[in-house]
């Protein structure tokens, strides 16, 4: 199927309730030039799936230069078990240079993450995507009630999608719960990142994720000092407006 045949829509509806393995195969059936958004957490299993599917699956991650240590020792033990290359993006040194200067380490606590994200995470994905046919993200309704409910196994991307570049975003994971990855990650003997082992759910940069007491949410280790329904970082600002 050629791209300009992908009915994006149709495809969303009829794949809704298939496994992330049927998602991932029409991914990368339909698209050469694609890659997985890689967090260095949970979302393994979408490396873990697609490398069952095809040998050479390209993979990116951006290095916001805030990761925790276990992190970057994941990503890199990530890429050795699955003899893939993952391609690290940096942020743009001249803005990133700027932005410190101006505005220190820690201006997201006072100010909100939007900023820093913006120069470390938005600035980066948009120039890596800007090469790219489409995506895929392991991100999944039930990580955020706040802001990704509506999260369908594939979309047009709204957020990153230009004039020339018609993007289109697989989230193959869309309607896995938390014990559903889990269970994947057990049973295929699934690398995971050791801040797992440590209390932490969800996994971003390490001053903005802290681990989650027992009945509390994920989400909630992220960014904890600003509103639920605001925490999207830009990568996935789409989702703000649904
Ligand atoms: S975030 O927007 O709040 O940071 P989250 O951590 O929930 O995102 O991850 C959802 C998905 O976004 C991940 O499964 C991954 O596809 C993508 N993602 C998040 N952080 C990164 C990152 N540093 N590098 C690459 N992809 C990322
Ligand atoms: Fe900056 Fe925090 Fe966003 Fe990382 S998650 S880019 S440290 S605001």
């Amino acid at each position: 199927m050629s791209k300009i045949e992908f009915n994006v829509e149709e495809l969303a509806n009829e794949y809704d309730n298939e496994a992330p393995e049927k998602i991932i195969k029409l991914a990368l059936e339909n698209f050469d030039n694609i890659s997985i958004s890689f967090s260095g957490a949970e979302d393994v299993i979408l490396v873990d799936i697609a490398k069952k599917i095809k040998k050479d699956v390209k993979v990116f991650s951006l290095d916001t230069g805030r990761l925790h240590s276990e992190t970057y020792r994941f990503i890199e033990q990530v890429r050795e078990h699955y003899n893939i290359e993952i391609d690290v993006l940096s942020p743009d040194t001249e803005s990133l240079q700027e932005f410190v200067a101006k505005k220190g380490l820690y201006s997201f606590y006072k100010d909100g993450h939007k900023e820093c994200c913006g120069v470390r995470k938005v600035v980066p994905l948009r120039r890596k995507l800007s090469t790219l046919d489409a995506w895929i993200t392991g991100q999944r309704k039930d990580q955020s009630p706040g802001t990704r409910v509506s999260v369908p196994v594939v979309e047009n991307d709204g957020a990153f999608s230009t004039e020339k570049n018609q993007l289109v975003k697989f989230n193959p994971l869309s309607n896995w719960s938390s014990t559903q990855v889990w269970e994947y990650i057990r049973s295929n003997d699934v690398p995971f990142n050791s801040l797992h082992d440590k209390g932490f759910i969800s996994i971003g940069c390490e001053p903005c994720t802290r681990p989650v007491l027992p009945n509390q949410h994920e989400r909630e280790g992220r960014w904890w000092w600003e509103d639920a329904t605001q925490k999207e970082c830009g990568l996935h600002s789409g989702n703000l407006k649904k």
